[in-house]
């Protein structure tokens, strides 16, 4: 067979990286192997977001370069998925006369036979099925995917919430949950090829199952906890209305599930929150937390958060602000309001300008950022278990008649806080060490963004470390 090459730019959030992996496979078993040359490619796919505005003007600008790579290579087959063609169809071919296929969010597993297509007859095709309809066929030729460490695993697809801000029900239908025998043996699988964490992906996991009458999203983590060599799951996101008790308890019980939540508050004023549609208020979310606090103390909260929903005032940002700092999160993704297409919100009165969005934003980064930096500081001296992610080599500077290779290993701690460890200043050691190995690192200095430390050879040591009480006995 003809070695073809496909490129693949994944434009968006976890579940677009999911599905560009799903359609590596497909592509894999037509004999496309995935090239980073955009040269080399003969078959360009960009999987689209349109959250903000930026992400879908991100995408037009990536296609607006392959006109000149069209012109060079007239056989080059071009196609534009995800969110973007769900919201866009047909339009996208005005903009983008070169391109030969748009594919909705739910045309995945058609894609070998539309691409096959376009192969023999060099035709044009618009793949859009209606994103308001339950969906999810589950395809029988799911091929294994290359060994990783860590991967993100779609439990459930599209939304029901309707935040009136939000273009996700649009793009993505309605929520539909995929079976769990089929999520397991999807995670069991990829365990057997060397998965050692999971994160369960889902707009609401917290509903998951409960339209289709399967079973709870807790139930589900007690199975996917039981499959073997599997370390580590994840989960995300979590909408504060259905967060409960459960999933408090699952996180307390479930020793593979790690220290983590993400809890996206969008705003800290009721009177937002109402008309974001969040159901759910000011006063419910702090008592989730602190409920969440008091049954499990290290367990790192973050958030996502909008400024200048249309109407907040410099009242209602000062909430927002005040709730930062009332939970004082260990992460926080801050966004400036953005009009989507069919978003009831666009239409709203009383737009937020770009310059005080602008104000809002870096007001409440620099806040967070105290916060983030103090999370960070408090683990200075502990020592935690840090998943071995992957390593990179570098040629350590200094002294020329010493040169060697220094490694840097990179990992996460259960509160998903990124470590790096063995940099050029102590290049011996880690011998032996191979991606998705726990090792116990000591941490010894925090930055912004990242932390940094040693490992720890002596398991005893790790032991004190950790304030291991069975040890000092
Ligand atoms: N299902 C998840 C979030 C998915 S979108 C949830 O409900 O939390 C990820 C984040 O993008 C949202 O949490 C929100 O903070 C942000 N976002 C969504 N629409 C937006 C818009 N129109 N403008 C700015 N930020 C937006
Ligand atoms: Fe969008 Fe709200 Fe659904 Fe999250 S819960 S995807 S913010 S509509
Ligand atoms: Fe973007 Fe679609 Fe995800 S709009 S955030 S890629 S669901």
């Amino acid at each position: 067979m003809v070695n073809k090459y496909l490129y693949l730019n994944t434009i968006g959030c976890q579940m677009n990286v999911y599905d560009s992996e799903q359609i590596a496979m497909r592509m894999a078993a037509l004999g496309y192997q995935q090239t980073s040359s955009l040269e080399m490619a003969d078959l360009v796919i960009v999987n689209t977001c349109t959250i903000r505005a930026k992400a879908e003007q991100k995408a037009f600008s990536f296609l607006g370069r392959l006109a000149r790579l069209k012109k060079k290579k007239p056989g080059l087959i071009t196609g534009v998925g995800g969110c973007v063609a769900q919201q866009e169809g047909e339009k996208i071919f005005k903009r983008i006369p070169y391109l030969d296929l748009v594919f909705g969010t739910q045309a995945i597993d058609r894609l070998p036979y539309l691409i096959q297509k376009i192969e023999k007859k060099r035709c044009r095709i618009v793949d859009i099925e209606q994103a308001d309809k339950p969906h999810f066929k589950e395809a029988n030729d799911n091929i294994a995917p290359a060994s990783q460490v860590s991967r993100f695993v779609t439990i459930m697809r599209g939304c029901d919430n309707f935040c009136s801000y939000c273009v996700v029900p649009y793009v993505r239908g309605r929520e539909t949950s995929r079976h769990p025998d089929v999520i397991v043996n999807e995670i069991k699988e990829l365990a057997r090829s060397g998965l050692k964490e999971v994160t369960l992906l889902g707009q609401n996991v917290n509903s998951y199952g409960k339209k289709e009458g399967l079973c709870s999203f807790t139930e589900l983590l007690a199975r996917v906890s039981q499959i073997e060599r599997l370390l580590r799951i994840r989960f995300t996101t979590s909408h504060p209305k259905d967060f409960d008790e459960d999933l408090i308890n699952a996180l307390r019980t479930n020793e593979k599930l790690c220290d983590h939540i993400h809890l996206p508050v969008q705003s800290g004023s009721n009177r937002v929150l109402k008309r974001m549609n969040r159901k759910y208020t000011k006063e419910l979310y702090l008592d989730k937390v602190a409920k969440l606090r008091d049954t499990c103390p290290d367990i790192a909260i973050t958030s996502d958060i909008i400024v200048g929903f249309p109407g907040e005032s410099e009242a209602d940002f000062d909430e927002s602000l005040d709730l930062i700092r009332t939970i004082e999160f260990d992460g926080l993704f801050a966004f400036k309001y953005s009009d989507r297409p069919n978003a009831p919100a666009a239409k709203f009165e009383e737009k937020v300008s770009d310059h005080q969005m602008k104000k809002r934003l870096q007001i409440l980064l620099d806040l967070q950022d105290t916060f983030t930096k103090k999370k960070n500081q408090a683990l200075v001296g502990s020592c935690l278990p840090i998943l071995a992610e992957g390593f990179s080599k570098r040629q350590s500077s200094g002294n020329l008649n010493h040169a060697h290779q220094a490694v840097q290993w990179t990992g996460r701690t259960s509160t998903n806080k990124i470590v790096n460890f063995y940099q050029d200043d102590n290049p011996e050691g880690c011998d032996g060490l191979s991606p998705g190995e726990l090792v116990d690192v000591k941490i010894e200095k925090a930055y912004s963004h990242s932390l940094w430390g040693r490992p720890v050879e002596d398991k005893a040591a790790a032991k004190r470390l950790k304030g291991d009480r069975s040890y000092a006995a």
